[in-house]
């Protein structure tokens, strides 16, 4: 037998071993064994075509809304409350034995004119809660987690000048996560960001000030999102992303990898895609292994529908499935790197 025969018996069989390795388990299935949700945000009419929804199936032990549960899709005129697409949502995931991540309460971004006429902090104040209390009293029970507020801090590590800032003051974020709290105690409540990943950027480092002090006060709060919407061209520090981890889970915190994509450039050059998927597959191999890190969701799920092309330019194929709904080479590296990690 010549050296090459030899050579394809072995990657045959090495082959052979790294399916049944998976033991023909879903992402979903192998993440969950080892104490991590995955998922994916959803555009509202994803749940319905059968070739999405057997992806889901497969893949999601946990969705979030791409838009449907933001202000401006959710109330965009102060009596109208437009239940309908977060219901399909819910009741998806219910049928599914999924959990939901509600995304978002509160945001400087999507909010419909009405907030405008809010003058004083009372204004605020009761705005804020009538809405959080109505959406919390609805699905009382049934959602497992919210983004009580979106993106609140500056690059810099101040707070972000946004409508409820300036009407209720810096208390809004304390504020709204009490009145979660009341609404629905059994839910998590989480503050989602981004650029929050690495320990020593201003921006990381205020939040988790900010999240220590709520915690040592008795503030409800449950975990932070660490959005990492990230590029394969640019470096990333695994070892201060790690460091961040484990002050968070020093003081009880649970974290959420709340909207990954990876994005790279569109050039068709194989380099690329193996950055995007070293990247991905290092995501995924801190978040099995720093036990507090309890969900990896990504911005979605194929390259028919991305934030990234109009966002970022020359910027694409940030996504786990082709445009033909296949299965990328990316998805199968992340499934694999999920079914080696014991412990
Ligand atoms: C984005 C959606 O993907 C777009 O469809 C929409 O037009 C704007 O919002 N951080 C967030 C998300 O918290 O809500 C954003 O989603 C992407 C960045």
């Amino acid at each position: 037998m010549n050296i090459n025969k030899i050579a394809s018996i072995v990657a045959v069989s090495a082959g052979i071993f790294a399916v049944t390795a998976c033991g023909g388990k879903s992402m979903r299935k192998l993440a969950a064994e080892r104490g991590l949700d995955t998922g994916y945000a959803l555009a509202a009419g994803d749940i319905y075509p059968e070739k999405t929804v057997k992806i889901l199936q497969n893949d999601c032990n946990i969705i979030t809304s791409e838009n449907c549960m933001k202000w401006g899709y959710m109330r965009p005129k102060k009596d109208f409350w437009n239940w309908g697409d977060p219901d399909a949502l819910v009741a998806f995931a219910e049928k599914n034995g999924m959990k939901v991540k509600w995304h978002t309460l509160a945001w400087h971004q999507s909010n419909p004119p009405f907030l405008a006429d809010m003058k004083t902090r009372a204004d605020g104040i009761a705005m804020l809660d009538d809405y959080i209390t109505t959406i919390m009293t609805r699905y009382k029970g049934r959602i497992y987690a919210y983004d009580v507020i979106n993106e609140m801090f500056n690059e810099d590590g101040t707070l972000r000048d946004t409508i409820w800032l300036e009407t209720i003051g810096p208390d809004y974020i304390e504020h709204a996560l009490q009145t979660a709290h009341a609404a629905d105690p059994a839910a998590k409540l989480y503050l989602n960001e981004y650029n929050n990943e690495a320990a020593g950027y201003a921006k990381s480092d205020a939040m988790y000030a900010m999240v220590k002090d709520f915690k040592e006060r008795g503030v409800p709060i449950d975990g932070i999102g660490m959005q990492l919407h990230l590029a394969a061209d640019q470096p990333f520090d695994e070892a201060a992303v790690r460091r961040n981890l484990q002050r968070y889970a020093a003081i009880g915190i649970d974290v959420s990898f709340s909207e990954v994509d990876v994005r790279k450039k569109v050039d068709g050059k194989p380099e690329s895609a193996q950055a995007q998927q070293d990247l991905y597959c290092r995501l995924m191999r801190i978040a099995l292994e720093e036990k507090n890190v309890k969900s990896f969701i990504c911005w979605g799920f194929s390259d028919i529908h991305s934030w990234v092309p109009a966002s970022f330019p020359g910027y694409g194929e940030a996504l786990f499935y082709n445009t033909a709904l296949k299965p990328k080479l990316v998805y199968k590296a992340v499934v694999k790197t999920i079914a080696e990690n014991h412990e």
